[in-house]
């Protein structure tokens, strides 16, 4: 009995349940699904692909290059404490962007972090990936997601604005914009960006 109980609390992480199907506006068809800690190596392929300028974009810094224990640790998720998720193109494989969310101690919050294939912007995946972790966040439970963004990048601030999140300056640096998602105020309905509840079955992804 004591056993049974155990067993419930422990949380359940399903990833066929986060993976995806989507097709771009422009047609690309792309495959999201959770990333494991086996992907170093795209993922490493990936990073390759990330202008220095997006690199300062999403590390709010310069960085020369990737530790292999820094690129592991990107990939080696513990989905209790946190969630990310891969987008790949489904011609070649390749990885065409990221999105994480870590959550806070108290599980009531979650910052985002994002960064596409460089070549990659602009065709709207961004977006789909916000929506993601805005989906996760609400099956999650979480009463919030918080962003921080650097004040010139204005294509990450207006897609935060028209998610809608709220956006503030940020009292220890004026180079950094705060964004936050409150997400009580948009109902906990456990259903994905779709609108419905998505189920992976054999390798197809099955509507329920
Ligand atoms: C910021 C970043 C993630 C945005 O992703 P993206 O794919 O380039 O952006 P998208 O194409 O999805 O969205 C951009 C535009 O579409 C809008 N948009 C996209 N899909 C939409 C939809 N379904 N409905 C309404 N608006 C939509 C966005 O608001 C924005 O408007 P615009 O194109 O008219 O100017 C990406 O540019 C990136 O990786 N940048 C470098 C790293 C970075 O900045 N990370 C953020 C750190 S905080």
């Amino acid at each position: 009995m004591g056993a049974i109980i155990a067993q419930s609390q422990i949380p359940y992480f399903d990833p066929q349940f986060w993976t995806r199907h989507i097709v771009l506006k422009d047609q690309t068809r792309v495959f999201i699904r959770p990333i494991a800690s086996d992907d170093e190596s795209l993922f490493r392929e990936f990073l390759d692909h990330i202008t220095p300028e997006d690199l300062r974009k999403r590390f709010f810094g310069p960085v020369k290059e990737f530790s292999p224990a820094f690129v592991s640790a990107l990939v080696d998720i513990d989905y209790s404490t946190a969630f990310a998720a891969l987008a790949l193109d489904e011609i070649n494989g390749l990885i065409l962007g990221g999105v994480r969310l870590m959550l806070s101690e108290d599980q009531q919050a979650g910052e985002y972090a994002i960064m596409l294939r460089s070549d990659f912007k602009g065709r709207g995946l961004g977006w789909q990936l916000m929506r993601l972790i805005i989906d996760y966040a609400k099956d999650k439970g979480l009463k919030r997601i918080e962003g921080r963004v650097l004040a010139q990048n204005y294509p990450m601030l207006e897609i935060c604005a028209e998610l809608g999140f709220g956006i503030k300056l940020d009292p220890q640096d004026p180079g950094i914009r705060l964004g936050c998602l409150e997400l009580r105020q948009l109902g906990l309905e456990r259903k994905n960006f779709f609108g419905v509840r998505h189920i992976s079955f054999q390798n197809r992804s099955v509507v329920v």
